[in-house]
């Protein structure tokens, strides 16, 4: 299995998903197809279905729709919105860093996977609302560990809202475990 990420549309990331036959010669990561919502936990969440998702790094021309995404599946109290513009700045410096799921040629779920040489941080874990859980999320963050480790990370840490039960339950059973005796402390550029 190979965890490095393409940067353009004709590479794709390898996963452990099953790998169906396909036009691409098998590059890219295949899962299935999540059926219809029928509610947030569906008993056949991970049955297998017909219809791929394909996992790949972020390109610049993915940078709309990114913003798009995330304004109607994102985690977006108490932090500023999206802009365009630097999401564009991300994707230009690390080209990998953004690793999105792909469902017949759309965004259906997102994470940041941050690496500045010292810390490994995931931000913007999004999973499209009527896909969510069905194992996503979960495999979203699997990639980006993927990444990270590979980077040569140790630690991995992720941001979640106080009041975010889901994305704490998310955290939780991927084995991140909340530090009590930190906060987060920030200040504005042009303050
Ligand atoms: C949080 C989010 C990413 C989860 O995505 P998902 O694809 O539904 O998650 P998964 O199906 O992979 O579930 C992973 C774990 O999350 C928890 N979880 C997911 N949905 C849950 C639900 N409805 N109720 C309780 N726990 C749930 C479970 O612990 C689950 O593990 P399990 O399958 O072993 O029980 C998704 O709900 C989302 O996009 N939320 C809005 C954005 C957000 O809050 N992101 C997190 C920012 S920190």
């Amino acid at each position: 299995m190979s965890s490095t990420l393409g940067t353009g549309r004709s590479r794709h990331i390898a996963l452990g998903w099953t790998i169906r036959g396909s036009s691409d010669g098998g590059q890219a990561a295949r899962v299935a197809r999540p059926g219809p919502c029928r509610g947030p936990r569906p008993a056949d969440a991970r049955l297998p279905r017909v219809d791929p998702l394909t996992f790949r790094a972020a390109t610049l021309a993915d940078v709309d729709e990114l913003v798009g995404f995330w304004l109607r599946a994102g985690e977006n109290a108490s932090r500023p919105s999206d802009r365009p513009d630097l999401v564009r700045r991300l994707v230009a410096r690390d080209p990998e860093a953004v690793i999105v799921a792909e469902l017949d040629g759309r965004i259906v779920a997102t994470v940041v996977a941050g690496w500045d040489g010292w810390r490994a941080n995931l931000y913007r874990l999004a999973v499209e609302p009527g896909l969510r859980g069905r194992g996503l999320g979960r495999r979203m963050v699997q990639l980006a560990e993927a990444r990270f480790r590979e980077l040569g990370a140790e630690r991995f840490s992720a941001m979640v809202l106080d009041h975010n039960e889901l994305g704490q339950s998310l955290w939780s059973a991927a084995g991140y475990v909340a530090q009590d005796d930190w906060s987060r402390w920030v200040k504005a550029a042009d303050a």
